[in-house]
């Protein structure tokens, strides 16, 4: 099982610091989610993880089977051969390959390679409607079968550790409550380790075992359970409208 330890990062682009000091964990199996209005540091938070922005100072620490590496100053590559991957935010899809060409794509880490096939039948089985697409390309199907394939593409690779990118945006209510539905089955399913970003708070608590609060690229609440999130103050404010 795997966890991840993120410790007082800072980061931004070029002069800009945009993660100021974030620390935050996901334990093995456990789904976190990383709450947040737009433009607060989410997503920077997650590229920081994937190698994609480079943190100033601080550490991500990713720890599997005892071991334990350190993420900053990797290349996005290796993080993802070391097992954690992401559903990036608008999804990213590659338009003009067919979705069975998008989700093969997916499955370049080594680990995951040997069994494309077992798990090209488990993203048609978790998503029919992708199979019967197939070959169609991904560039012309609805927003919500665009996030189908980029859930689907993630796991092609065998994933560890998981991390979402705001699965929401841009879905009809309905969508959304099923995608976040099956991330959660998806999650039981395969074991995963979990850590979503979301602005939609309504639909995240759903499938929160915990999670915190960035405002500014500060961590401002930790909430112990679902439970202490919906009950912040701060959530109440912005999210519920209480
Ligand atoms: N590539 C970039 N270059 C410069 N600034 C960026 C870039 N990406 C994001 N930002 C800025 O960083 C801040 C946080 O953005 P982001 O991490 O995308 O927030 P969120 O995902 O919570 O909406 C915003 O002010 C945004 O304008
Ligand atoms: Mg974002």
């Amino acid at each position: 099982m795997s966890k991840l330890i993120i410790e007082n990062i800072s980061a931004g682009y070029g002069s800009v610091q945009v993660l100021h000091s974030v620390s935050l964990d996901v334990n093995p199996g456990e789904t976190v989610v990383l709450l947040g209005t737009n433009g607060n540091g989410k997503s920077t938070l997650l590229k920081s993880v994937m190698g994609l922005v480079s943190p100033s100072v601080g550490a991500i620490r990713f720890e599997v089977d005892g071991q334990e590496t350190n993420l900053v100053g990797k290349s996005p590559e290796e993080v993802v051969e070391m097992g954690i991957v992401m559903v990036p935010e608008a999804r990213r899809l590659f338009p003009l390959l067919t979705v069975e060409e998008n989700l093969t794509l997916g499955a370049y880490r080594d680990a995951a390679r040997k069994k494309i096939n077992e798990n090209l039948d488990f993203c048609f089985t978790t998503f029919p409607r992708l199979k019967e697409r197939r070959k169609q390309q991904a560039g012309s199907l609805s927003g919500g079968e665009q996030q189908m394939v980029a859930v689907a593409r993630a796991l092609m690779s065998e994933p560890k550790i998981l991390l979402v990118d705001e699965p929401s945006v841009g879905l009809a209510p309905i969508l959304v409550s099923q995608m976040i539905a099956k991330i959660k089955e998806l999650k039981e399913i395969k074991n995963l380790t979990v850590l979503m970003a979301e602005q939609n708070f309504n639909q995240a608590i759903k499938i929160a075992d915990r999670g915190y609060i960035i405002v500014h690229g500060q961590i401002e609440f930790e909430g112990k359970d679902a439970a202490a999130l919906e009950n912040n103050d701060m959530i109440k404010q912005y999210y519920l409208g209480v």
